[in-house]
C-alpha cells in the first residue's frame, strides 16, 4: 500500500503513478479514496475530484513576481525566474509525463548505465536526456549511475520545491535588507554607504562628496553641517552663507563711518584724520607728518581736520616783530601810546559740540611786577558771547567756552591783560591774539 498519509500534491501523485507503472503495479492501486479535505499550502480542496488541487498563484496573487521576474506556477507554490530563464522541463502540462524510456530490451548494465556500441556500460546523463524528475526550480546534476536535484544558491528545498531563502531574516545587513530571488541586498540609511563587505554601513563624508555647503563643511555621523566664515551667517536653507551687515548692528562700531564688506566691516575717517585702533579717528598732524606745504616765511598750524600756513610775521604797523609770534609797539612811537604794548599770536584747535562750560585756554602773565595787579578780558572777537574769562588769580585766567559750537569755524580772540600798579600809577596792556579753530567733528 502506498504510504499516503495526507493529501498528496498532484505532481507527486503523478510521479508515484509513473513509478508504479514502471514497477508494473496496478494503476488502480493509487486510486485509494482520499477522504482528507485539508490541503497543504499552495493547494485547495477540489470536491469534484476529491483531491487537493494546485493553486495557480501566478493568477491569484497580484504581482506575484516583481520587476523583471516572470511568474511560473508550480505545484504547491510558484517561482519567480528571470524572463530570460528557459524552463526546460515544463511540468505544468498536466497529464503529459516525460517520455517513457525506450521499450525495454535486455540491458546488462546496472541502473543508470546503458550499453554502448561496444556493449560496455556507460553512464546515462539523466539531466541531458530529461530522464530526471528535478523541478523547474531545481538544478539537475548528473552523477555516475544517477543524478541529483539541487537548489540554486539562495534557494532552499522546502518539500519538493526550491524556495527563495529570505536572507533578510538572518540580519545580515546593518541597516536595511532587501530580499531578492536567490540573493539579497543591503541598503543603508541616507548619509551612509555600504562598507567593503556589502553589509555594514559606513558614514559617508558628504564634505568630500560635494556637499552643497557654500563655505565650510563639517562631516558628522550620518550627515553633515554647513558653517560660515566669520562675518557671515548661515542662511535658512542650511547651506549658503549671508554676509552680516555689522554696521547695522550698532552705530558705535565706528567713530565716523562704518562700511560693510563681505564678511567684515571697516571704519573710515574723514579727510585729515587717520584710523586709530580700527574704530577711532585721530587728527593727522600735517605739520608733523611732512604733508604741509608752508613756505619759509610761514608757520604751520595744525587743527582738527586740517592745517593752516600762517605768516610768521603778522605784525602790522606800528607794531614791529620781535620774535616769531610777538609784535611790539615801541614806546617811542607816539601811535603806540593808546595801544597794547605787545601782541602775541597763538593758535589752538577745539572739536565741535563740546559740552559747556569748557575751559579751553589758560592765560598766564609772563612777567610779574611786585605789587602789580593783572586783570584779564576779552577785547575783541567775542561778539556772540561764545566765550568768557574766568580770572583765577592776578597772574592767570581761564578762557571758557560758554556755548556749544559747531565747526568748521574760526575765532580770532584778543585776550587783553591789563597790568596796574596803583602805587607807581602804572598801567600797561598786552594782548594775546588767539585764533581758535573749531573742527567739523566731535573728534
Ligand atoms: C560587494 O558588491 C559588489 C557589487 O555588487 C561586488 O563587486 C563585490 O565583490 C561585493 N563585495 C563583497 C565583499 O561581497
Ligand atoms: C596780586 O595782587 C595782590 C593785591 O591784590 C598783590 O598783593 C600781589 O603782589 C599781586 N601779585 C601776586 C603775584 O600775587
Amino acid at each position: 500500500m502506498l504510504p499516503f498519509a495526507s493529501c498528496l500534491p498532484g505532481s507527486l501523485l503523478l510521479w508515484a503513478l509513473l513509478l508504479l507503472l514502471l514497477g508494473a503495479a496496478s494503476p488502480q492501486d493509487s486510486e485509494e479514496p482520499d477522504s482528507y479535505t485539508e490541503c497543504t499550502d499552495g493547494y485547495e480542496w477540489d470536491p469534484d475530484s476529491q483531491h487537493c488541487r494546485d493553486v495557480n498563484e501566478c493568477l491569484t496573487i497580484p504581482e506575484a513576481c516583481k520587476g523583471e521576474m516572470k511568474c511560473i506556477n508550480h505545484y504547491g507554490g510558484y517561482l519567480c525566474l528571470p524572463r530570460s530563464a528557459a524552463v526546460i522541463n515544463d511540468l505544468h502540462s498536466e497529464g503529459s509525463p516525460p517520455p517513457l524510456p525506450p521499450a525495454p530490451h535486455p540491458n546488462p548494465c546496472p541502473p543508470g548505465y546503458e550499453p554502448d556500441e561496444q556493449e560496455s556500460c556507460v553512464d546515462v546523463d539523466e539531466c541531458d536526456q530529461a530522464l530526471h524528475d528535478c523541478r523547474p526550480s531545481q538544478q539537475c546534476h548528473n552523477l555516475p549511475g544517477s543524478y541529483q536535484c539541487t537548489c540554486p544558491e539562495g534557494y532552499r528545498k522546502i518539500g519538493p520545491e526550491c524556495v527563495d531563502i529570505d536572507e533578510c531574516r538572518y540580519r545580515y545587513c546593518q541597516h536595511r535588507c532587501v530580499n531578492l530571488p536567490g540573493s539579497f541586498r543591503c541598503q543603508c540609511e541616507p548619509g551612509f554607504q555600504l562598507g567593503p563587505n556589502n553589509r555594514s554601513c559606513v558614514d559617508v563624508n558628504e564634505c568630500d562628496m560635494g556637499a552643497p555647503c557654500e563655505q565650510r563643511c563639517f562631516n558628522s555621523y550620518g550627515t553633515f553641517l554647513c558653517r560660515c566664515h566669520q562675518g557671515y551667517e548661515l542662511h535658512r536653507d542650511g547651506f549658503s552663507c549671508n554676509d552680516i551687515d555689522e554696521c547695522s548692528y550698532s552705530s558705535y562700531l565706528c567713530q565716523y563711518r562704518c562700511v560693510n564688506e563681505p564678511g567684515r566691516f571697516s571704519c573710515h575717517c574723514p579727510q585729515g584724520y587717520q584710523l586709530l585702533a580700527t574704530r577711532l579717528c585721530q587728527d593727522i598732524d600735517e605739520c608733523e607728518s611732512g604733508e604741509q606745504q608752508c613756505s619759509e616765511t610761514q608757520t604751520c598750524v595744525n587743527y582738527h581736520g586740517g592745517y593752516r600756513c600762517v605768516d610768521t610775521n603778522r605784525c602790522v604797523e606800528p607794531y614791529v616783530q620781535v620774535s616769531d609770534n610777538r609784535c611790539l609797539c615801541p614806546a617811542s612811537n607816539a601811535l603806540c601810546r593808546e595801544q597794547p604794548s605787545s601782541i602775541v599770536h597763538r593758535y589752538m584747535s577745539i572739536t565741535s559740540e563740546r559740552s559747556v562750560p569748557a575751559d579751553v585756554f589758560q592765560i598766564q602773565a609772563t612777567s610779574v611786577y611786585p605789587g602789580a595787579y593783572n586783570a584779564f578780558q576779552i577785547r575783541a572777537g567775542n561778539s556772540q558771547g561764545d566765550f568768557y574769562i574766568r580770572q583765577i588769580n592776578n597772574v592767570s585766567a581761564m578762557l571758557v567756552l560758554a556755548r556749544p559750537i559747531t565747526g568748521p569755524r574760526e575765532y580770532v580772540l584778543d585776550l587783553e591783560m591789563v597790568t596796574m600798579n596803583s602805587l607807581m600809577s602804572y598801567r600797561a596792556s598786552s594782548v594775546l591774539r588767539l585764533t581758535v579753530f573749531v573742527g567739523a567733528y566731535t573728534f
